[in-house]
């Protein structure tokens, strides 16, 4: 009897061409492109974030450059994308960043709670609510203008509880609810009117101006809702933690990225491999679009230009630089990854193209920087990615827009040693999801519960 397979089979395991979903597309090949992009754990969606990258260019690079059990550091971690995708694929997430919003982010995905502790802990401070008195509240009139006055009182309290504690000493538990409440501060209403946002009706993905919102509250006669915090918590947790949480907790720090990266935090030679997205050259501003979401964690008046909140957060983040000054300050961060990178480590920096107006045909800001800054460092350059979104997509066009300086182009400098001979014969990239779906059932029975409530089951 013949032994031989049937054809059938074999082309039944046969790589499908993937191509293009999204209408992207990179100097290497569609790559994360023919992903969807709701592809990721589910804790990614917990907060959006100006300049976020979306969780398959993180895994993309993750299974490309390290294996299990490797370190994965991402000293600009923003939201957390990378140090939670390295997590759920069995790497040592270290996450850092100097926003107090993204290290909340960062640290409540790079070392979750239970579901059970993340609700035991909303329960508790219901209770502490229910029984406290309610004095007068002390919020400026830009938060005012945008809660209905019983969700204010329900956020201050909560306010209150986290601000009690300084930031770096919170609990697992009360990392994961100024996260998810962070995500849950602003968002646009459904049609029926009800939100699983506690704002009034307004864009989720940043804040825009007080100003800007005070006149479009006016002119649309927007209305608050009477939303109940806790409750919207929970919703939040659940969609959350539909997604089984696999691997072991990282660590998360709150530094500059030059001091994290050549201090005793991290040894040299430690490192596996880098994925980063650093700050781009004034495109970008991190305090101020997130200034609802960083009044929670205790910052005022970030939303105005004169603020303290904002004068306190632009004098210490990277997000003002003039080109002279940003070679200096990917220079001192090129060094710091030089130090903390094992021999064959290898550092992916994600960098959002910025072209100056009227030169159409500048080179993109990465290779720029680098050819301004390389001879200065002994790490050579393995491959420039360029990856070019479709127009719609990108989160910081929206902005940029405005400045005239953001493109629809990211690059991502591939770097290693000089003498590093890195591991790149993995080019196979596996995009099954082994976390999809495995949360608590009873996660997944609220989030179902929710869903009926908006639109009744026929
Ligand atoms: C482009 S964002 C990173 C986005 C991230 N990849 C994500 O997916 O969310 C750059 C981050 O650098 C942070 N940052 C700016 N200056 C910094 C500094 N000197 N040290 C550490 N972090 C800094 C900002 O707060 C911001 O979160």
């Amino acid at each position: 009897m013949s032994v031989m397979t049937d054809w059938s089979e074999d082309a039944y395991f046969d790589t499908p061409e993937r191509g293009t979903l999204d209408g992207g597309t990179t100097s290497s090949g569609d790559l994360w492109h023919s992903v969807s992009s709701r592809w990721g754990h589910s804790m990614h969606t917990m907060c959006s974030y100006h300049g976020m990258f979306p969780a398959k260019v993180a895994h993309q690079f993750i299974q490309q450059y390290s294996r299990a059990g490797e370190v994965v550091l991402d000293p600009f971690s923003g939201r957390g994308t990378t140090p939670l995708q390295a997590r759920v694929e069995g790497r040592k997430a270290v996450a850092n960043d100097l926003s107090p919003l993204a290290y909340v982010l960062s640290r409540a995905k790079t070392a979750p709670p239970t579901w059970e502790e993340a609700n035991a802990f909303v329960d508790e401070l219901e209770k502490a609510f229910k029984a406290s008195k309610q004095g007068e509240l002390d919020v400026s009139p830009d938060i005012r203008m945008l809660y209905h006055d019983n969700t204010l009182a329900q956020l201050c309290f909560i306010r209150n509880r986290l601000l009690s504690k300084k930031i770096t000493t919170w609990s697992r538990a009360e990392f994961m609810l100024a996260g998810s409440l962070a995500g849950i501060m602003h968002g646009g209403w459904r049609r029926d009117g009800t939100s699983q946002y506690l704002s009034i009706s307004m864009p989720n993905t940043f804040s825009m101006s007080p100003t800007y919102v005070e006149k479009f509250i006016r002119e649309k006669e927007l209305k608050k809702l009477d939303q109940d915090v806790f409750e919207r918590l929970r919703d939040k947790l659940a969609r959350l933690y539909l997604d089984e949480n696999l691997g072991q907790a990282g660590v998360a720090h709150h530094l500059d990225a030059a001091t994290l990266l050549t201090g005793k935090e991290l040894a040299p030679g430690s490192v596996d491999l880098v994925v980063t997205s650093p700050p781009y050259l004034q495109v970008v501003n991190y305090a101020q679009s997130n200034w609802i979401r960083l009044w929670l964690l205790g910052i005022d008046e970030v939303g105005r230009e004169q603020g303290a909140g904002r004068k306190k957060l632009n004098a210490v983040l990277d997000h003002r630089h003039t080109f002279s000054s940003y070679c200096d300050f990917m220079l001192r961060t090129a060094l710091g990854i030089q130090r903390a990178l094992k021999k064959d480590g290898i550092a992916v920096l994600v960098i959002g193209d910025v072209k100056d107006p009227g030169k159409e045909d500048a080179l993109p800001l990465a290779n720029q920087m680098w050819d301004e800054i390389k001879g200065r460092t002994s790490m050579r350059l393995l491959e420039t990615i360029k990856d070019d979104l479709p127009a719609t997509s990108k989160v910081s066009r929206i902005w940029g827009e405005t400045k005239g300086q953001a493109t629809n182009r990211d690059c991502a400098l591939v770097l290693t040693h000089e003498d590093g001979d890195p591991d790149l014969s993995r080019t196979d990239i596996d995009w099954d999801e082994p976390w999809k779906d495995g949360g608590p059932d009873a996660a997944h029975e609220r989030v179902r519960s929710a869903r009926d409530a908006v639109e009744p089951a026929s």
